[in-house]
């Protein structure tokens, strides 16, 4: 059949269902680039306004995962227990670090494809490019290999994965129709399952350093990628998690590596981390099939942790992708972590009663260590160490963290951006959980 993009953008711009071959046929344009540039940005448009019906979600996303390589574990050597976490963003998430080789040592798979940072929340990617040696780009048999040996491989994107979320993602950031959640639900899973999984956790993050700031907001994507995903095929749970404060006590790359090499270890634990992590990865292992419920995988992740069989899959996967073959034993010598270190005192004594976490991302991009600009080269070695909680006391002996810095300059800048960004009262504020709700594909949403 002729593909005629005028004729789709008509039908979704007057507020019409598309049927599965117009979606597919829109897809197909968007990869071989038949559609222009405008029709792209146009179909986005009309979408943004539009909205698209769960079918239509559905149908969008299968036909964007379709668009290049799904991986096939089966034919990989793997036929039972794929499965993978994906967040929406935060400021100092160093779950996935801690969560791959956690789920890896109860008896998962996690082929985890993962980005990089842009504006104030970090990369996973970023965190790994820290490790000397580390290649985040290997290629498939490589891939597979670390997969099947260590059970987890954290990588970055290829160019044949979902290749149509790539150009209908650059004209969407150019045509202010981001925010989309119909747009945002295919986007996020196409990527996740052109990875060929059997289970996906979301960890769909509100707050000051969310992408989606507001709960219902982001309560409205969790709920729309859960429907989508398991619709699609791919069992999915996802948890909202609070981004108001930074996540563990660091923010940075090379840092956050060795706050996870802590936890893996057993030398440091932050609760709320903890918190979102044994969450995250008890979802995935359940989903996964390799723990029957909740309680069957607590007890396989606290064997795995004290027995140090985690920190033992982490190991394994760093060396299976070039790093160095003891980097759980020397973690402090192999990461270039910034000279200068500056602790960083309130303006007042009291509690930290708000923190507004994104104005920390942006502390961090402002020292060198995230990006404005996707093509921007960043420094891994800055951070911030030591971060104070929300409700902790804070004066002139306790700091509300450490920063690691090149140079004095840079660390008082960084200095005056934290101050900044928390603020302090006589009493410390009622505490809240950090998981603050699970959505299930129970919790139905109608087309
Ligand atoms: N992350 C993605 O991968 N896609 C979106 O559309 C938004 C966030």
């Amino acid at each position: 059949m002729t593909f005629i993009p005028q004729e789709i953008i008509r039908r979704k711009r007057d507020g019409l269902e598309l049927s599965e071959s117009d979606i597919r046929a829109m897809v197909r344009g968007i990869t071989d680039d038949s559609a222009s540039e405008g029709q792209v940005a146009a179909f986005a448009m009309a979408v943004f306004f539009r909205g698209m019906t769960l079918n239509e979600r559905i149908r969008l996303t299968e036909a964007m995962r379709d668009s290049g390589r799904v991986l096939d574990w089966p034919s990989l050597g793997i036929n039972r227990g794929v499965a993978d976490k994906h967040s929406t963003g935060g400021v100092g998430d160093k779950v996935s670090l801690i969560l791959g080789p956690l789920a890896a040592a109860c008896g998962a798979f996690v082929p985890m494809i993962s980005g990089r940072g842009l504006g104030h929340t970090g990369g996973t990617l970023d965190k790994f490019d820290a490790i000397p040696g580390y290649d985040t780009a290997p290629d498939l048999v490589t891939f597979a290999k670390v997969v099947r040996g260590a059970g987890c491989a954290i990588i970055g994107q290829t160019a044949d994965l979902a290749p149509a979320d790539r150009r209908l993602y650059a004209v969407r950031d150019v045509t202010a129709t981001v925010e989309s959640i119909d747009l945002i639900t295919a986007s996020i899973l196409s990527k996740k399952l052109a990875a060929g999984l059997q289970g996906l956790v979301m960890d769909v993050k509100f707050g000051s350093g969310a992408f989606m700031e507001g709960y219902q907001d982001a309560r409205a994507l969790a709920q729309s990628i859960v429907t989508v995903a398991t619709g699609a095929g791919v069992p999915t749970t996802a948890l909202l998690t609070d981004m108001n404060e930074v996540l563990g006590h660091t923010v940075g790359n090379a840092v956050e590596v060795c706050e996870a090499v802590n936890f893996l270890t057993g030398t440091a634990r932050e609760p709320r981390l903890a918190e979102v992590t044994l969450a995250c990865t008890g979802e995935l292992l359940v989903l996964a099939g390799v723990a029957k419920d909740m309680a069957e995988a607590t007890r396989k992740m606290e064997t795995a942790l004290a027995s140090g069989a985690a920190a033992e899959r982490f190991g394994r996967m760093i060396a299976g992708l070039g790093g160095p073959h003891d980097f759980v034993e020397r973690a402090g010598e192999h990461l270039d972590i910034a000279p200068i270190k500056k602790a960083v005192y309130p303006v007042r004594p009291g509690f930290i009663t708000a923190m507004d976490s994104r104005a920390v991302g942006m502390a961090l991009v402002a020292m060198g260590g995230g990006r404005a600009r996707a093509d921007q080269a960043i420094d891994h070695a800055v951070g911030m160490t030591g971060f104070a909680r929300i409700g902790a006391e804070v004066g002139s002996e306790t700091p509300l963290c450490t920063i690691r810095a090149r140079d004095e300059a840079q660390a008082d800048m960084a200095a005056e951006r934290i101050r900044a960004a928390v603020t302090l009262g006589d009493a410390p504020p009622a505490l809240r959980p950090v998981v603050r709700e699970r959505i299930t594909a129970d919790n139905k949403e109608t087309a």
